[in-house]
């Protein structure tokens, strides 16, 4: 099939996504399931980012002509490998952080930041289930990057939520989503600590907490971010209350779901179940479900 006629399936195929105003971003065209591995196209509001393979060759022109006519962005940026930090093709560069929306919530992004806008839109379901399953909750979101998941467990009406990352910059950036949605929160909840530390010291001075989010990247940092999952699991496992859930991302491509979750119960122990699991929406429709992101919920039987 020629390129433009992918792009429009793949447009029409998200057809009740492009009138929903709750939500304002999404991905718009999935390489791996849209018929066209050399790119992916994601929408923040009005502006379209196209993420390409390495020496691609996708036809460029061809595509930001496409969204021109059926989404009029105000700006399309190109990036050239998931480390670039891209350039505007269509329309100006945008002067500083974009607001998006999703369920209603706000959320800042950085168009041209490297690597990720500061919101990853394949956690949209993840983020959901935590917005219903956090109220009354003391919440940790462990790994927090900029913010998101703490934003809708606030949402969700957590008691309280605790971020923790080593990036004291995007705890910044995570400062301003909640402030963005006019969620209060002080300073002490953002802990630009190692996670692995912080759960030691949590566990020394006989914290708990009723929701732990692990969401770590794919693989360890080297040097003093460096983290073992199992280990992670395990020091999570000590800091949860009696009626609280550990939710987990496996964010790897290629990875079996049934090894990871054999792993998590291994290491938390018998007594614990996985009660829910989840993949990315199917705006990230994958031949292979194996490299969809996936994430699940665990707790004491
Ligand atoms: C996959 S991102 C997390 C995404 C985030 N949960 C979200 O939904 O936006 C991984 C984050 O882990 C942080 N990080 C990596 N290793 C760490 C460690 N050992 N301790 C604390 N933060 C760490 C990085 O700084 C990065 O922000």
């Amino acid at each position: 099939m020629e390129l433009r006629k992918k792009l429009t399936a793949a447009w029409i195929r998200r057809e009740q996504m492009h009138e929903d105003p709750a939500t304002t971003a999404y991905r718009i065209f999935h390489g791996h399931g849209d018929g066209e591995p050399r790119f992916d196209a994601d929408r923040f509001g009005k502006a379209v980012v196209l993420w390409l393979r390495k020496n691609s060759g996708v036809d460029v022109d061809s595509v930001a002509e496409f969204y021109s006519e059926v989404l009029q962005p105000d700006t399309i940026i190109v990036k050239d490998g998931a480390r670039d930090s891209g350039h505007v093709l269509v329309g100006s560069a945008p002067s500083g952080p974009l607001t998006i929306k999703e369920e209603g919530l706000s959320f800042s992004v950085d168009l041209l930041a490297a690597q990720n806008a500061g919101f990853f839109l394949d956690a949209r379901p993840a983020r959901n289930w935590l917005r219903r399953h956090s109220a009354g909750r003391r919440v940790a979101n462990l790994f927090a990057y900029t913010g998101s998941l703490g934003v809708v467990a606030v949402a969700g009406g957590a008691r309280s939520i605790e971020h923790v990352d080593l990036q004291t910059g995007q705890l910044r950036r995570a400062q301003v989503n909640h402030q963005l949605n006019h969620q209060r929160v002080s300073t002490r909840d953002f802990q630009d600590v190692e996670v692995g530390r912080w759960l030691r010291q949590a566990i020394k001075k006989g914290r708990s907490f009723d929701g732990i989010i692990l969401d770590p990247p794919p693989r360890s940092p080297r040097g003093r971010a460096r983290f073992r999952r199992e280990r992670l699991y395990e020091l999570a496992g000590k800091a949860l209350s009696p009626e609280g859930w550990i939710f987990v991302f496996f964010n790897r491509r290629g990875l079996d779901p049934h090894e990871e979750n054999e792993q998590v119960i291994d290491t938390l122990g018998p007594g614990y179940e996985r009660f829910w699991e989840g993949r990315s929406g199917d705006d990230f429709m994958e031949p292979d479900l194996k490299n969809r992101l996936h994430f699940a919920a665990y707790r004491l039987r």
